[in-house]
């Protein structure tokens, strides 16, 4: 039987496990890239698991998320990322060279390889022909040190393509489609295997874009086949030499597959606020607009913006509306500043800020309180644009262009005579604001300002656990509650001591202080504990504060993988009643926790303060119990290179 794209690149970094979805697999990792959002935490990681030099054939770290500096934190930060990449063998992409995926794309991708990254967006390498996959920073720095990446095996969708994109749709409407029909949980445990005869008419920068927003689906990754198309376009960034081709078997099997006709696509928004809430604009309505934001690793590349800069040369924006640009990178920010494209910009009225994440992430641009923002961006949940009230809709460069200029959502069709935009022969390639590991590691000294704190690291598994239940929360509480994010919070991503103040600070301001003179604790849960954001914090700052066990009525995915790897043990009410009966303060104790573990699914809990008993299950594979014993998969890395 014929194999698909997604298993022959599996196939081929295999390390152990079957491909049968559902089940564990663990594959090698080629590449990985951080931001720093992440990676000040993965770097100190890495560097506590004590091996002198990147393991893995590329690894890239990117500064492209916290750089406005109001004070000394982020500065400090990226002083760190420079000096510990140059010591470990990892290119350093300087503050001001771009977002980490597009750069990626332009400069490191390499088709059939497999990339780890601390960024829920890195599957942006799909566009290449790259099986990328976005992670927690321990994992990517246990990738770095050479450790497999452990996943379960998820289900093929073959996405096929026919036709051609109509003039003023985009790439942007083709998975926005997809998420209109699936919705952000339709790709849950899945990767998107695109293919059709439609691939070859799409770009690599616009594979890119559906790539990217895969992740709104939930999806694992998606990835493109690499085809005369990636072949051009690597020629273009002078790296023809990595092309390799790469596509399913004419007879492959996947388990589930999916049509569109580009042909049939119409420009499509997002509403507020969610990436599922997709319309037709011109069923959608001219609401008013107050401001419109072009960019994010979404839609920020040449000729996303070439397209702008087309429909804005010799008019200027509306009045009522804030026209805001940022550049994917260096190469593209140049290259439209060579050939008068920027100028053109500017003299239509937009405020152009620098390549980085900027407003995707709240780092100011807020619109204003209750206002309208039409975004290129993925993401629109309620307060990520920095207003909390602020309604985003997100659309492709043409719509978001269109709107600029009426002041109101506008259709791009209405604007007349379509324009062509060519892809260029030659990128502009300067590669200088990417700086290459040194030569002579041993003379590097990596430079520690005041917000860089040693990384606490957990005691193996103790014989029991004891401890009060530090809180008892409800349904549903979500990383955020646990450990809350925003401007004050953020640039303490590598101060340990300082951000676990904050832990569930939204909803009990005392748990912190509590949990520290307790010394061990318990928390209880309900159901879906741990929902939305990936965040490890979520998961290392309340071991920090002694958390050994959280016992809830379900767990989210990600996050029960997380506390797992900072060694706190995930348990489920074996009898929902129980969750009732405890009590918050209650003391309680699992004795003999090691052996109860592996011995099966069941465990006893003693609730010392009522005098009674009642059980719990654990679903633990044997190395996950492995990695609870060592006190977290930082020390279960160390303990096998030791080995
Ligand atoms: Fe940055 Fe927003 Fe992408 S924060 S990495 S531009 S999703």
């Amino acid at each position: 039987m014929g194999r698909n794209l997604v298993h022959k690149i599996l196939e081929n970094h295999l390390v152990a496990g079957e491909l049968e979805p559902g089940k564990e697999i663990a594959i090698k990792i080629d590449q990985t890239l951080t931001q720093d959002a992440t990676g000040t935490m993965a770097y100190l990681q890495f560097e506590a698991m004590g091996v002198p030099r990147v393991r893995t054939k590329l690894s890239v770290s990117y500064v492209d998320h916290n750089t406005l500096q109001t004070g000394f934190e982020n500065a400090d930060d990226h002083l760190f990322l420079q000096t510990i990449a140059s010591k470990y063998g990892i290119y350093f992409s300087r503050p001001g060279n771009g977002i980490c995926h597009q750069v990626h794309l332009e400069r490191f991708g390499v088709p059939g390889q497999t990339l780890l990254g601390s960024d829920s967006h890195t599957p942006t390498a799909g566009g290449l022909g790259m099986l990328a996959i976005g992670a927690g920073g321990l994992d990517v720095a246990v990738a770095m040190a050479g450790g497999a990446f452990y996943l379960p095996m998820p289900r093929v969708v073959n996405v096929r393509l026919k036709g051609r994109l109509q003039p003023w749709v985009s790439a942007k409407d083709v998975i926005l489609e997809l998420l209109r029909r699936l919705t952000v949980k339709g790709g849950v445990g899945k990767i998107m295997e695109y293919s059709g005869e439609g691939v070859a008419t799409l770009s690599v920068p616009e594979r890119a874009t559906i790539a990217n927003m895969g992740a709104e689906l939930g999806a694992t990754t998606s990835i493109f086949p690499s085809d005369e198309v990636t072949r051009e376009f690597l020629r273009a960034q002078g790296r023809e030499e990595v092309w390799v081709e790469l596509k399913a078997d004419p007879d492959a099997e996947y388990d589930e597959v999916i049509e569109i006709d580009l042909s049939t696509l119409e420009p499509m928004v997002a509403q507020p606020h969610s990436p599922d809430a997709v319309a037709k604009v011109k069923d959608v309505g001219k609401i008013p607009v107050n401001q419109v934001a072009i960019g994010s690793c979404t839609n920020s590349s040449y000729t996303d913006l070439m397209r702008v800069a087309s429909i804005l040369r010799g008019k200027v924006v509306h009045p009522n509306v804030s026209l805001v640009i940022s550049p994917g990178s260096r190469q593209v920010f140049t290259m439209l500043a060579q050939n008068g494209a920027l100028a053109d910009l500017i003299a239509a009225g937009a405020r152009i800020l620098e390549a980085t994440c900027g407003p995707c992430i709240g780092m100011g641009q807020s619109p204003p309180s209750g206002g309208v923002s039409v975004r290129t961006f993925n993401r629109n949940f309620p307060g990520r644009s920095g207003t909390p009230d602020a309604k985003v809709y997100l659309a492709s460069p043409e719509v978001a262009a269109a709107t600029a200029l009426t002041g109101v959502l506008t259709d791009p069709r209405e604007l007349g005579e379509p324009i062509e935009i060519e892809m260029p022969k030659k990128f502009f390639i300067d590669d200088r604001m990417i700086l290459p590991p040194a030569e002579n590691p041993e003379k590097v000294e990596i430079r520690r300002g005041p917000n860089i704190k040693p990384l606490p690291i957990n005691q193996p598994l103790s014989q029991s656990i004891s401890g009060p239940v530090l809180i008892k929360v409800g349904d549903n509480i979500t990383t955020d509650h646990i450990m809350p994010a925003g401007a004050k919070i953020l640039p303490l991503r590598s101060n340990i001591p300082a951000i676990s103040q904050y832990v569930f600070s939204g909803i009990d301001p005392e748990f912190a202080s509590r949990a520290k003179a307790a010394g061990s604790g318990i928390i209880v849960g309900g159901h879906n504990y741990g929902q939305g954001s990936s965040r490890e914090h979520a998961a290392l700052a309340p071991m920090y504060l002694g958390i050994k066990a959280v016992l809830a009525k379900s767990f989210a995915r990600i996050h029960k993988a997380n506390l797992i790897n900072f060694g706190i043990i995930p348990l489920t009410f074996m009898n929902e009643e129980d969750y009732e009966n405890i009590r918050q303060e209650d003391k309680l104790e699992i004795p003999d926790v090691a052996e109860q573990l592996t011995k099966g699914r069941e465990l006893l809990v003693k609730n010392l303060t009522q005098g009674t008993t009642f059980r719990v299950l654990h679903d633990l594979s044997p190395r996950q119990i492995e990695i609870i014993q060592a006190g977290g998969l930082l020390n279960y890395t160390r303990n096998k290179a030791g080995e």
